[in-house]
């Protein structure tokens, strides 16, 4: 049987020690980071994401703002608040919770954050530094993803790594970080012909689909590690694109849904918005 990548007992090591180095900066700096995060809209999951991130801000004493909008906001109303923080020196990061509400274009509200406060990484320009392999904010859940698996102790370099899902927030940034570590990348998607035998020569397999059970435990190669991305809620149970128990026979190392990746994701977050506060406030 798999061992289990404990993504809660890593997350939690990861605030620790961010913790430490923020109240460092606070005695030398009377600053903390402050990261703004701006809801649009009551659908319940982004309300709870929200909650979750304010909560993780607070135990690693990042200052967080949480603006809570009305989902007839306007695309320019949504605008005119990104400019505001983007001008206020006082904040560090901006995430802007998705999915928004039809109305409003994802991709003109991302690339109006200003990148230095992307904490994200979705602004084109993290996502074309992270292509041309510049330094920049990589997004939380490909981040993530990626130390989880040096946190098993397997060496990327040389190791065929499996994409499953295409997506510009998972699928192909951690497509280019796996990339970045010099393995050797195949990204699936939902056209890809006999998944089940590209997925079967990966020693790193990374599911992100959202459609729970897609990568059948057969398909797992003795010994692969298995990062299960997909979190998709059925009758209030959260279930991952991999087939837990059938996978967990062949793999050497796998992420439980939940408590694999998802608490990684705001680790990260809490990472990039200190980096974005060091990099561009305190230096
Ligand atoms: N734990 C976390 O923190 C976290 C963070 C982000 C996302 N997630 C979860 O991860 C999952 C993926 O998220 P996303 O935003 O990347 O989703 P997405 O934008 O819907 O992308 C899904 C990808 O899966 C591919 N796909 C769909 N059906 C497939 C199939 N049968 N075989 C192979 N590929 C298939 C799609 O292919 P096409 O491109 O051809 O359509 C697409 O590229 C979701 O469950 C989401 O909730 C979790």
């Amino acid at each position: 049987m798999a061992n289990i990548i404990d993504g809660k007992a890593r997350a939690k090591e990861i605030r620790i020690a961010l913790k430490k180095r923020v109240l460092k900066q606070q005695e030398l700096t009377g600053l903390l980071p402050c990261l703004a995060v701006v809801l649009v809209g009551d659908n319940p999951a982004s309300a709870s994401y929200v909650r979750g991130k304010e909560q993780m801000c607070g135990r690693v004493s990042i200052e967080s703002r949480v603006y809570r909008l009305p989902e007839e906001t306007t695309q320019q109303q949504l605008l005119d608040l990104v400019d505001e923080l983007n001008a206020d020196k006082g904040v560090d990061g901006i995430l802007v919770q998705l999915p928004l509400p039809k109305h409003i274009d994802t991709l003109t509200i991302m690339d109006r954050i200003d990148y230095r406060k992307d904490v994200d990484g979705f602004h084109v320009v993290n996502a074309g530094k992270l292509m041309v392999g510049e330094k920049g904010f990589v997004p939380c859940t490909p981040r993530g993803i990626i130390d989880l698996i040096k946190l098993t102790g397997t060496e990327i370099a040389g190791k065929n790594a499996v994409v499953i899902g295409r997506s510009n927030i998972v699928g192909k940034p951690v497509a280019m970080l796996l990339m970045a570590e010099n393995a050797t990348v195949t990204v699936c998607h939902s056209k890809t012909q006999n998944l089940g035998d590209v997925v079967k020569n990966a020693d790193i397999v990374v599911a992100a689909i959202g459609r729970p059970g897609t990568i059948k435990g057969d398909m797992i190669k003795d010994g692969a590690v298995v990062i299960d991305v997909g979190t998709t809620a059925v009758n209030g149970v959260l279930n991952g694109d991999v087939e837990f128990e059938e996978a967990a026979k062949h793999a050497s190392y796998i992420t439980p849904v939940p408590g694999g990746v998802g608490p990684m994701t705001i680790a990260m977050l809490l990472e990039n918005t200190f980096e974005a506060f060091m990099e561009y406030r305190v230096k």
